[in-house]
């Protein structure tokens, strides 16, 4: 049992106060993500403890203190408001793993602006349709990743500047854009941290749905007070761990738990800014004395294929807690962890919209493989019946996943997109977008989304972003994107697609438009396949019928097609 308590206590005496009186906040207290996650670990004492460690692409490694992440992102803030960054500007990160997305992250929080944390290979698209969306001000990016900015840079006007953290002065600077090298300025000791409270907005984070664009997901400092208590009692850190959560920062994984809860309790974690491969994952943990880690279904599935073989080559033994998020992750995962590493990936539910882990497996309760878990205590969930949208009363029934408004780390808004936020909103119940079922003694099995939305190794990719940037292309008249099955990512993507009248059938067509929609998009969206179809099905009111396609992929049962056609 963990020193916490058992899960049913936990629940029983549960308040956020917990929290609160654990980081000394009071409400109507000025609260700063950023001052909690370095200023108040030194003021405990802590400033000499190691609180990054940092490996890249080539194997160097940099260490850096409490005191080191403190006064870097001291300095990140300080040049941003020289450079006339203000309150609530958003400022967008757009880099790879660098210590700089760290601690500019943390910089841009303390000086009360709004961060942005893009994943670096998004594609012009991608990256122009955010930043418009939330009228960025400043983008913090690297070299390797400046012509994406200048390419879309005039259809941005709110964009003031372009801050590039490893500039090497070989070609002349364009317009907007700064140098600015961490390790060349002046390390600023202190800082005004800028006066936060609870509901000033934080992160913005954007996230795909089935329709529309992107929708820019507001969250507010307060959010700290679910991050931190979830971390201590989910990822159960303890002062002596050396974490390591995978995600990286330009999905919400990454920033509420591979930035915020754990600095907010003063753990050491480690950054690897290397692609996959299970050799160089094995060789990060076993260096590092990795003890906690959080990763994802996709990496797990990733690493079984690699075989025990793989894992019998290091001394992992240092590893003492596993967890999971962003996709169902299957009992045979749980499995086969349980007995490779002696130890079951616990999985964890939540999404970009809820801020912080919603249903999980914990420490002290027994795992069911194959389930989500229960609630977080304080976390009020229920499966909904689709039809009335009030819980059902017996269990073992397929609806919607349901959580009563109300917790800390909650989003706020959709950034310019109240309507859609509001829509979410049922019978006083946040509707998740997905479905599962509740067991007899309340743990939730997942069984899918209620949209379109394809799930691709963790990351959300929505059909009509993919199909937009496809109907971009001159040889293509019409569009469908759904899902097909795969091995290790669960479901990738592919597009149907009826050409032009006069187009040809062939690879060159077919590489042509690839080329052309990898500009535009992120790798992850990228389709898998493409075929190209006379014709697609449609309803009655001519809309395309991707529920058709979806089913001939997953083969399923596509049922009667007669009212299909009837949908509107
Ligand atoms: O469909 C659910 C799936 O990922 C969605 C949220 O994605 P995103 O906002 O990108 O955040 C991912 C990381 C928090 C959910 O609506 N999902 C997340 N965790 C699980 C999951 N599906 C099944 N099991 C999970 N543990």
């Amino acid at each position: 049992m963990s020193h916490i308590g058992s899960y049913d206590e936990r629940v029983k005496n549960f308040s956020w106060s917990i929290s609160e009186k654990e980081l000394d906040y009071k409400p109507g207290d000025l609260i700063n993500i950023g001052w909690y996650c370095t200023d108040r670990i030194c003021e405990q004492g802590k400033g000499d403890k190691t609180a990054f460690i940092w490996e890249g692409m080539t194997g160097e490694e940099r260490r850096y203190t409490f005191h080191d992440i403190r006064r870097a992102s001291n300095t990140i803030g300080a040049f941003l408001k020289n450079q006339g960054i203000r309150p609530e500007d958003r400022v967008c990160l757009f880099l790879d793993r660098v210590p700089e997305l760290y601690f500019g992250f943390l910089g841009i929080l303390k000086i009360g602006a709004i961060a942005q944390p893009l994943f670096s290979a998004f594609g012009d698209e991608a990256l122009l349709v955010r930043m418009k969306d939330a009228q960025t001000k400043a983008i913090i990016t690297q070299r390797k990743h400046i012509a994406k900015v200048r390419r879309i840079r005039d259809q941005l006007p709110w964009l003031e500047h372009i801050f590039i953290v490893d500039y090497d002065g070989k070609h002349p600077l364009q317009e907007k854009e700064t140098a600015f090298a961490l390790d060349r300025e002046k390390p600023v000791e202190k800082l005004d941290v800028y006066s936060t409270q609870a509901e000033s907005p934080s992160v913005l984070h954007y996230t795909s749905g089935t329709t529309g664009q992107p929708k820019g997901v507001k969250h507010v400092h307060y959010s700290l007070i679910s991050q931190y208590l979830t971390s201590k009692w989910v990822l159960d850190l303890h002062e002596d761990d050396i974490y390591w959560c995978t995600a990286d920062p330009g999905w919400v994984t990454g920033t509420s738990y591979g930035i915020i809860g754990p600095w907010s309790l003063g753990i050491t974690q480690c950054v690897l800014d290397k692609g996959f491969s299970a050799e160089a994952w094995y060789a990060f943990i076993e260096k590092h004395k990795i003890s906690v880690w959080y990763s994802a279904p996709t990496a797990i599935r990733s690493l079984m294929k690699a075989g025990e073989e793989a894992v019998k080559k290091h001394d992992l033994s240092s590893l003492r807690h596993l967890t999971s998020v962003g996709e169902p992750l299957n009992a045979e995962a749980v499995i086969w962890s349980e007995k490779v590493f002696g130890l079951p990936f616990l999985d964890t539910y939540w999404q970009t919209e809820t801020g912080s882990i919603m249903i999980s497996n914990y420490p002290d309760m027994r795992v069911k493989p194959g389930s989500m878990g229960k609630p977080f205590p304080g976390i009020e969930a229920a499966v909904l019946d689709p039809a009335t949208h009030e819980p059902f009363k017996e269990p073992g029934k397929i609806g919607l996943i349901a959580f009563k408004p109300g917790w800390p780390a909650m989003m706020r808004t959709y950034w310019n997109n109240e309507e859609t936020y509001r829509a979410k909103f049922k019978n006083g119940w946040y509707l998740s977008g997905d479905r599962s079922s509740i067991d007899k003694e309340g743990y939730f099995w997942f069984t899918g989304r209620d949209d379109d939305v394809i799930n691709t190794g963790g990351h959300l990719v929505s059909p009509f972003e993919v199909e937009s940037a496809l109907l971009e292309h001159e040889f293509v008249a019409e569009s469908a994107v759904v899902s097909k099955p795969d091995e290790v990512n669960m479901e990738v993507v592919k597009a149907f697609i009826t050409l032009k009248p006069g187009v040809e059938t062939n690879d060159d067509t077919e590489l042509k438009i690839m080329n052309f929609i990898r500009k535009k998009l992120s790798p992850l969206a990228m389709p898998q396949e493409i075929e190209f179809v006379d014709s697609l099905p449609k309803t009655r009111s001519g809309k395309i019928m991707r529920r058709l396609l979806h089913a001939r992929e997953w083969g399923e049962e596509i049922g009667d097609t007669s009212t299909l056609e009837n949908e509107e």
